[in-house]
């Protein structure tokens, strides 16, 4: 879906406040016209509306911007419903620890220290992950939503984001120990574009090469199943909390996550729709 435009932008100023949390369309057909000619007919824009996003379960959701965490413990399929999030609501999906693989691959400072933490599956310390998420919400694309994937993962974390953005909705994707630990042995990951696959219930068409780009499947290094045991324990003790946190404001939305991809995408977006 191309980059959503407000209906106010469109009829009035383009920087009318109001448009920030107001009622959008996706921006098709202005590519073609100018926008004087689209505000010469103003019903186009709310007949486009209703077309565009034809299923009426979720027309409300991708209708305005989007601030959403995705909780959950390792494994459990944070990544996996991010993506199809992502693309559906139209907004970035921001993960962290994409961010400090990325830092690591690329040897930078923030890299060096946040790897052996990574390798012995306990988290980066709160300051450099808060700086380095802060960071990434400022970059233009965020400012229409974005979709938060472990982070935050601890209370000062959540305090710090408090302080950085409003949140739309909490999804809490929860999953019994055991299966978290056979989802995240099994994963497979593209170390060039990051897709995620499982070598028993999410394979790629080829074995061991990427359905995208084509490059060799890696396991991840924190993938072992002693490593695993840890981050489960690490997520227990120290993002469990959030949930409650959350729960007290009135954001939270929990998410049996066994069963099909597909499935479970469904549910997050029953979920959002109450
Ligand atoms: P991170 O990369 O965020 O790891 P995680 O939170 O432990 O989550 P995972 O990526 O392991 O799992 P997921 O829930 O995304 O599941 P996925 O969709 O891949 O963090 C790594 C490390 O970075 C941390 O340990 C920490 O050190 C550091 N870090 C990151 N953020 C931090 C922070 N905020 N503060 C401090 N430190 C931080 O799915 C898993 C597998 O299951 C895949 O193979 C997938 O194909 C498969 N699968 C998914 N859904 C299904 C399904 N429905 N049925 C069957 N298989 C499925």
């Amino acid at each position: 879906m191309r980059n959503p435009v407000c209906i106010k932008q469109l009829r009035n100023s383009p920087y009318d406040p109001m448009c920030a949390r107001g009622l959008q369309v996706p921006a098709g057909r202005p590519a073609k016209n100018s926008v004087q000619q689209v505000r010469a007919q103003p019903n186009w824009a709310l007949r486009t509306l209703w077309r565009k996003v034809p299923n009426p379960f979720t027309r409300h959701i991708v209708s305005r911007p989007m601030r959403l965490i995705l909780l959950g413990p390792p494994g459990a399929g944070k990544g996996t419903q991010a993506v199809k999030l992502a693309e559906k609501l139209n907004v970035p999906h921001i993960s962290t620890g994409d961010l400090l693989r990325r830092n690591v691959v690329k040897k930078t400072k923030l890299g060096q220290q946040a790897q052996r933490h990574m390798v012995a599956g306990t988290l980066v310390p709160d300051d450099l992950v808060i700086e380095m998420t802060a960071k990434r919400l400022k970059e233009k694309d965020a400012r229409k939503g974005f979709i938060l994937d472990g982070f935050p993962r601890t209370l000062a974390q959540a305090k710090a984001l408090d302080d950085l953005s409003d949140i739309d909705e909490v999804v809490n994707l929860f999953l019994d120990p055991e299966d978290l630990v056979k989802r995240s042995t099994g994963r497979a990951v593209c170390p060039n574009c990051e897709a995620v696959y499982h070598v028993l219930t999410n394979p790629p068409k080829r074995k061991g090469v990427c359905d995208k780009c084509g490059s060799a499947l890696i396991q991840r290094e924190d993938d072992k199943e002693e490593v695993v045991r840890i981050r489960i324990k690490t997520y227990e003790e120290r993002t469990e909390p959030l949930r409650m946190y959350y729960k007290e404001r009135g954001l939270l939305r929990d998410v049996y996550a066994s069963g099909h991809i597909e499935e479970i995408y469904q549910r997050i977006l029953e979920a959002l729709r109450h």
